[in-house]
């Protein structure tokens, strides 16, 4: 029989940097041509901010289409879920008028983040700077099977199906962890009662049909992934042990999205224009190095939060000063880089186009968009000769044009920069691309013409209007 090609019905969104670029509100401006909005990978350390009129809400678990009315949102199986957060975020849109029921749904094979994860994150989580919401040991577990003949990994649709059996297999799991590590002060039953409780309340959205995805894509559905993470916070192909531990890449769509890769249309990809890391590990690029990493670090960055930050300096003076610690912080606090589920202040960082080229071409990026290309404007502030932008590596006086698998090699990387003419305008009110200055235009062509792909779109402010589409 003749093989037919399928119709191209799926779409997938990464970030290209560390997180946090801003995918939530590119993905915003186009789902009106999709009906469902799917997570692959992933849970709660997510945090996708949306601003859409009076609302402003950080989405960690739910996919970023709930705002569009008659949008099926999908969990898939990649993710690992908290009940009690999920519960938490539903709330919350529940009670902006939004509607959930009936049009969210969670794969069954999902693992569930259970008390013992929380527990040992919070515990082991502060050396790389995790988000303390249990990813790692619950991907572990994952991995982990069974230990001694007990069970690890518990997937939403087997608790469901056997929630007694499930409930005190989470109870040993919690009992070894507090014997383990002494801690006493922790409440077993009342932890224990409340996860069961939870997932009991989340049962109402179960798919338990793996086919559900393919059958709806097959009728003509259309469907958007919408990556979490990075690409630099991938398990395997990050720095790590400074990653998240999900997969992060593109193809990863396609293993934890429940859907086949014969339906593969496009990849989106997202930058933005300054860099921002949250968490330990490597960033060529950053503002003040290896003091501006321990600064954001320091006190699990809860001594850092922006309140805490504004008390102590005036941007505009940090911006004008030598130190490029300085330039950093001012343009963490005029730029807004704080983390949207932990508030940490972000690290922040030169536009490395190094890695952007590297990692566009490793997920085959068709589309790249660019948020937060107004902010560059600050840099009009600075003693700089003009918009830092990084185009090449140094090591060992060696010119490279990849980031190092070795992440001690990673840290002895010079990067080399090029200044771009500043921006002397605010651009946040353009609409038109052929309307914006000269400089900004020059720029986004170097970019295109660096990293080897299409710029398709530049953000310049947070509002759904301020995203300038660029011409085909
Ligand atoms: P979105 O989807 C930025 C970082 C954490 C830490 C490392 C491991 O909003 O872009 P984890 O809790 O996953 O074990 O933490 O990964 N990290 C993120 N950084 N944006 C995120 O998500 C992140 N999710 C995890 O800061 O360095
Ligand atoms: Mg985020």
């Amino acid at each position: 029989m003749e093989k037919t090609i399928a119709r191209a019905k799926s779409t997938v969104l990464i970030g290209l940097q560390y997180g946090d670029e801003g995918k939530a509100r590119v993905m915003d401006t186009m789902l009106k041509d999709y009906q469902i909005v799917a997570r692959f990978n992933g849970g709660a350390n997510a945090g996708h901010t949306l601003q859409v009129g009076s609302i402003n809400i950080a989405l960690h678990q739910v996919p970023s289409g709930i705002f569009y009315k008659d949008m099926m949102l999908y969990i898939g199986s990649g993710c690992v879920v908290n009940p009690k957060k999920l519960l938490d975020e539903i709330k919350e849109i529940k009670s902006n008028k939004v509607k959930v029921d009936n049009r969210l749904f969670i794969s069954g094979y999902v693992t569930l983040i259970q008390p013992h994860h929380l527990l040992f994150d919070e515990i082991y989580g502060k050396e790389i700077g995790s988000t303390k919401n249990g990813i790692g040991p619950a991907y572990a577990d994952r991995a982990m099977r069974a230990k001694r003949s007990e069970i690890k990994n518990i997937r939403f649709g087997d608790y469901v199906y056997n929630h007694k059996k499930f409930k005190s297999i989470v109870r040993d799991n919690l009992a070894h962890m507090e014997e383990k590590h002494g801690l006493s002060e922790v409440d077993i039953d009342k932890q224990v009662d409340e996860f069961d409780k939870c997932v009991m309340q989340i049962k109402k959205y179960l798919c338990n049909d793996p086919l559900m995805i393919e059958s709806l894509v097959e009728k003509g559905k259309s469907i958007f992934f919408e990556g979490a993470q990075s690409v630099m916070l991938d398990v395997v192909t990050g720095a790590t042990p400074y990653v998240t531990s999900s997969r992060t890449i593109a193809a990863a769509a396609y293993t934890g999205g429940d859907l086949s890769n014969k339906y593969h249309y496009k990849t989106l990809g997202v930058a933005k224009a300054i860099m921002s890391r949250v968490g330990n590990g490597p960033f060529i690029s950053e503002f003040g190095g290896g003091k501006s990493e321990l600064y954001c670090a320091e006190g699990g960055g809860l001594d850092h939060v922006k309140e805490k930050e504004y008390g102590d300096a005036k941007p505009e003076e940090l911006l004008a000063s030598k130190d490029l610690f300085d330039i950093g912080k001012g343009l963490r606090m005029l730029t807004g880089e704080y983390g949207a589920t932990t508030k940490r202040p972000r690290r922040i960082g030169i536009l490395d186009l190094v890695m952007l080229r590297q990692n566009c071409k490793l997920n085959g990026v068709d589309e790249l968009y660019i948020n937060k290309f107004d902010c560059l404007a600050e840099f009009n502030k600075t003693r700089l000769p003009g918009i830092p932008i990084v185009v090449g590596y140094k090591l060992n006086g060696r010119k490279i044009n990849y980031m190092p698998v070795s992440v001690d090699e990673a840290r002895k990387v010079k990067p080399i920069i090029k200044y771009f003419p500043h921006i002397k305008e605010d651009i946040s009110m353009f609409k038109e691309y052929g309307n914006l200055p000269a400089e900004v235009k020059g720029l986004v062509e170097f970019i295109e013409k660096f990293v080897e792909t299409k710029v398709c779109g530049i953000g310049v402010g947070p509002e759904r209007e301020q995203f300038i589409l660029l011409p085909a």
